[in-house]
C-alpha cells in the first residue's frame, strides 16, 4: 500500500477547488458523454499546458514529488514515457460516472502498454472506487482511501468507476505512462 503525502496531495487539491472556474473555461475541460459534473485538465506534462499553468501558479514541484514517488514505488523507469493525455486530473461532483473504457496506446506491437499512476487527493462520501472488466466480462473494484495510489492497467483492461455519492468532490490525479507489457502483466 502506497499513500502520497498530504502535504503535496493539498496543496494540488487546494489549486484544484480554488482555480475551479479557470479550469472550466478551458478548451476540451468538459469531457462528453459522462454522467454527473466533470471538469479535467488533460496534458498538463505537456509544454503548452505547463506555460499556460505556470501563469495560475500550478503547484509544479508538488506534482514533480508525487510523480517521482509514484514512479519509483511502482518502479516505473524514470525515462518512460507519456501515454496519451499524459498527466491528467479530473474533478468530479455526486452522480459522477466514468464511462468505461480502455485507454490507447500506439505502441501495442512493440510489447508496450498504457498504465496510469492514480490517486485520489479528494474522496467523496461514498463511490469513487476504481472499477475493472477483463475480456470475460469478469468485473472487479478496489477500495481506495484519500491519498492511497493504485496502478491501473488501464490499456489492458476497460475502466469505469463506482457513482460519486455525498458532497465531497472526487479530484483523481492520473499519470499515464507507455511501459513494457513484461514490467506489469
Ligand atoms: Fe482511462
Amino acid at each position: 500500500m502506497h499513500f502520497i503525502n498530504e502535504e503535496d496531495s493539498k496543496s494540488v487539491s487546494d489549486w484544484i477547488i480554488k482555480n475551479l472556474d479557470w479550469i472550466k473555461d478551458q478548451p476540451d475541460s468538459t469531457p462528453s458523454g459522462h454522467k454527473g459534473v466533470l471538469h479535467g485538465l488533460f496534458d498538463i506534462n505537456q509544454p503548452y499546458m505547463q506555460d499556460v499553468l505556470e501563469k495560475v501558479d500550478f503547484p509544479f514541484e508538488s506534482m514533480e514529488r508525487i510523480d517521482k514517488e509514484m514512479k519509483s514505488f511502482y518502479k516505473i523507469p524514470e525515462d518512460s514515457m507519456f501515454g496519451t493525455l499524459g498527466w491528467m486530473f479530473v474533478y468530479a461532483e455526486e452522480g459522477y460516472t466514468c464511462k468505461w473504457h480502455k485507454d490507447s496506446c500506439d505502441c501495442d506491437e512493440d510489447g508496450m502498454t498504457h498504465i496510469r499512476l492514480n490517486v485520489l487527493i479528494s474522496k467523496p462520501e461514498e463511490g469513487g472506487n476504481p472499477l475493472w472488466r477483463d475480456e470475460e466480462g469478469k468485473e472487479w473494484t478496489q477500495e481506495v482511501s484519500k491519498n492511497e495510489s493504485w496502478i491501473s492497467l488501464s490499456g489492458k483492461y476497460e475502466h469505469s468507476t463506482t457513482t460519486t455519492k455525498g458532497k465531497t468532490p472526487r479530484i483523481l490525479l492520473s499519470l499515464g505512462y507507455n511501459v513494457s507489457k513484461k514490467l506489469v502483466e
